[in-house]
């Protein structure tokens, strides 16, 4: 057969490595695919930043819209960011033409993921998205494939890079959270927007695809608690250190009496447990399963290249042929989430994961 063409849109941290992987790996790619695959266009506004990679065998696009429209490509990788504008407009677009689709954009799938979800039903195209949630974990596809067999009860973990970062600095180096929230920046971990990390919408993003998969419910991230870890200090962190607690950002969904109940808050989780001790930018996801019981992910949340690895696993799924269903069946039971809270101190309410 002949070579899969790839687009990529957006040459970011994340663009950067895809592009590189796919070159270093591509003996090893075809070998287990069946398929080679080549990079023929991509898309970024600046055509002259040094990003370690050579980009002058691609088709140049400076509009990633025009690049899904127009260049002649089996599968359009979407790394720009954003819940609208472009990266909406260009996913749409690619799939409207039967352009496979890789994303790692959790706002865009938090948002749009049911609607787009359609558009590639209808015209025969994958629309995958494994870096969209804890960035080097494969957990999308552990969901979809591994656990296809089990009624989940709760998927929780810790599912912002940035934010474990922080609070694992703060705690342990007593740094301020500016100073942390910096050096995220700087590693390239954090949101174009870090606000988007620190406020819990990219935790509440990611959530919402979980839960999505584990319980079949339509997307619905605008339902979910929210509470960011702005108003953490290392005052806090102290205080539950000697309650023999962590605190910990976490997204938990759960099935309740009332139906499936979303929440994304610092939570106090005891030393003891294997969530408490996970640090730095590694994320966790674990998820309780009536036949497997509760098993646990733990891996890279964010960085380039722990991203480029599940854009990657995507592209291969592609390239064999495995065309897995998006999502889980819509429902209805999404309810919103009723604060109940532990007081700890004052000027700070954090709930304990039960
Ligand atoms: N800003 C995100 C994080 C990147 O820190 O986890 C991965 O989605």
């Amino acid at each position: 057969a002949d070579a899969l063409k790839i687009g990529v849109a957006g040459l970011g941290t994340v663009g950067a490595s895809v592009v590189q992987l796919l070159e270093k790996h591509a003996g090893q790619i075809e070998r287990r695919t069946g398929r080679s695959l080549t990079v023929t266009a991509v898309s970024a506004r600046n055509r002259t930043r040094d990003r370690g990679i050579d980009t002058s065998g691609f088709t140049w696009f400076d509009d990633p819209v025009t690049m899904a429209k127009e260049a002649e490509l089996d599968i359009f990788v979407e790394l720009i960011g954003g819940e609208d504008g472009p990266a909406e407009q260009s996913v749409r677009a690619a799939l409207s033409r039967g352009v496979h689709v890789v994303t790692a954009n959790k706002a865009l799938i938090a948002k749009y993921g049911v609607d787009l979800a359609r558009v590639a039903e209808e015209n025969n195209a994958c629309l995958n998205y494994e870096a969209a949630v804890a960035g080097g974990i494969p957990i999308v596809k552990t969901m979809r494939e591994s656990l296809a067999g089990n009624e989940v009860s709760r998927v929780y973990g810790i599912l912002n890079g940035t934010c474990n970062y922080i609070l694992t600095r703060m705690e342990a180096e007593g740094i301020s959270f500016e100073d942390c929230l910096a050096d995220a920046q700087r590693l390239g971990y954090a949101e174009a927007d870090p606000t988007f990390d620190i406020e819990g919408n990219d935790t509440a993003h990611k959530l919402a695809i979980l839960t999505s998969l584990a319980f079949g419910t339509e997307i619905d991230a605008d339902s979910i608690f929210m509470e960011g870890i702005t108003s953490i200090t290392t005052a806090d962190i102290q205080a539950a250190d000697e309650l023999g607690f962590r605190i910990k950002l976490l997204g938990v969904a759960q099935r309740t009496d009332t139906g499936i109940e979303q929440r994304v808050h610092p939570t106090m989780v005891p030393k003891s447990s294997a969530i408490a001790r996970i640090d730095g930018v590694l994320n966790a996801v674990a998820v309780d399963g009536d036949y497997v019981g509760e098993i646990v992910l733990v891996g890279p949340g964010a960085g380039g290249n722990a991203t480029a690895s599940s854009v990657v696993a995507d592209i291969t799924d592609i390239a064999r042929g495995d065309q897995t269903p998006v999502l889980g069946m819509p429902a209805t039971d999404l309810v919103p989430y009723e604060r109940a809270r532990m007081r700890l101190h004052e000027g700070g309410y954090y709930i304990r994961l039960s």
